[in-house]
């Protein structure tokens, strides 16, 4: 299992207060740029713009004739966003939506066909390192963890929805959470002497049941299943876990990247980058899918079955970031990049 942290950079300005230049490094940058080959002039679109990292990098390479049409659902990320890169006039339409909805959105505005398609999944800094958005828990703040928060329910809800056995599961299945058992026994009888609204009132509690469940017993091993050694917090895999059940991220991925591939004009590149072995596994199946549906016997001149393949793929393999990308930016060390090109 990979981690997702996060990773604060500190503007070369100096004596700028802290608060104004916490920016979300965009992960594998160099990659993204290399896969997506932007051009003076192409039409792009960016389905999670976030803090605007890869976003501002790709506008320098296409405006001023091209234009980036920015998704995010996090209105603050779209605020964010928009106020960073306003210096891009039309070139940048920041838009907020969930890119499942790519095709309608591009509908919407207009437009038929795109260049290439970038999708950085998962949560960004300037969003962890918010208390009151409630993703992480180095600040105490409410358990939200909504991307959108105008709508749907809070990690906080869940945890009331949810009994044990299910909490457990959850936490098996979108965190590979070795205790998960211990840990949903421990967040359900915390939760029976009071509620569970805060996120360090809960990273207090997985780290406790983490700690017991894997003390020594009488005969000195393990009472439980020993943790792997790890440099993160006992709750980061509790967080990310509640975070993708909050907001539904595994599911649609799949139909996510057939709409993306069919917004794609010939010759066109789509990207994903997950930092989730679920989510690297969909994307990984999913092109290959896509890669593979015609069943012409090779050497046709046209596909006769009507099923002609939409993608190939362009790293067989996942790519992962350098070394030197990891020492500056921990966050990115989990990253795994996808791309491919519409046939
Ligand atoms: C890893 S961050 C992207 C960071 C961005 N590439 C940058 O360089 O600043 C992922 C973003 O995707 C957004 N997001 C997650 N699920 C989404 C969805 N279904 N539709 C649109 N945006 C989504 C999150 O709100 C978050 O801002």
């Amino acid at each position: 299992m990979r981690m997702n942290n996060a990773m604060i950079s500190h503007s070369p300005k100096s004596g700028v207060d802290a608060g104004e230049v916490l920016q979300h490094l965009p992960a594998m940058a160099q990659e993204v740029l290399h896969w997506l080959e932007p051009r003076p002039g192409s039409l792009l679109v960016d389905c999670t713009l976030g803090g605007g990292g890869h976003a501002e990098l790709l506008l320098e390479k296409i405006a001023p004739a091209g234009r980036l049409v920015g998704i995010d659902r996090d209105p603050a990320s779209v605020a964010h966003a928009a106020a960073r890169l306003s210096r891009f006039g039309d070139s940048f339409s920041p838009l907020r939506g969930d890119y499942r909805e790519i095709r309608d959105q591009l509908d919407h505005l207009g437009i038929g066909q795109v260049d290439a398609i970038l999708a950085d999944l998962g949560v960004s800094s300037l969003q962890l390192l918010d208390p009151q958005r409630g993703f992480g828990f180095a600040a105490d703040g409410p358990l939200d963890m909504r991307f959108d928060p105008s709508s749907g329910e809070t990690a906080a809800g869940l945890l009331e929805r949810l009994d044990e056995k299910e909490l457990a599961r959850l936490l098996r299945r979108h965190g590979e959470q070795p205790q998960a058992g211990a840990i949903a026994r421990a967040i359900k009888r915390a939760m029976e002497r009071g509620p569970v609204t805060r996120t360090t009132q809960l990273a207090g509690i997985v780290a406790s049941a983490v700690r017991w469940a894997s003390r020594p017993g009488r005969s000195g091993r393990s009472l439980g299943r020993r943790p792997r050694r790890s440099r993160t917090h006992p709750a980061t895999r509790t967080f990310m876990a509640l975070r993708i059940a909050v907001n539904d991220e595994l599911s649609g991925l799949d139909r996510f990247i057939e709409d993306a591939a069919t917004c794609l004009r010939t010759g066109g590149r789509l990207c994903v980058i997950s930092f989730h072995s679920l989510e690297d596994r969909i994307v990984k199946q999913t092109f290959r899918s896509l890669a593979s549906r015609c069943v012409c016997p090779p050497g046709l001149p046209v596909c006769g079955c009507g099923r002609s393949n939409l993608l190939r793929v362009l790293t067989p393999r996942s790519v992962t970031p350098s070394p030197a990308e990891t020492e500056g930016n921990p966050r990115a060390r989990s990253a795994r990049l996808r791309a491919a090109e519409r046939l």
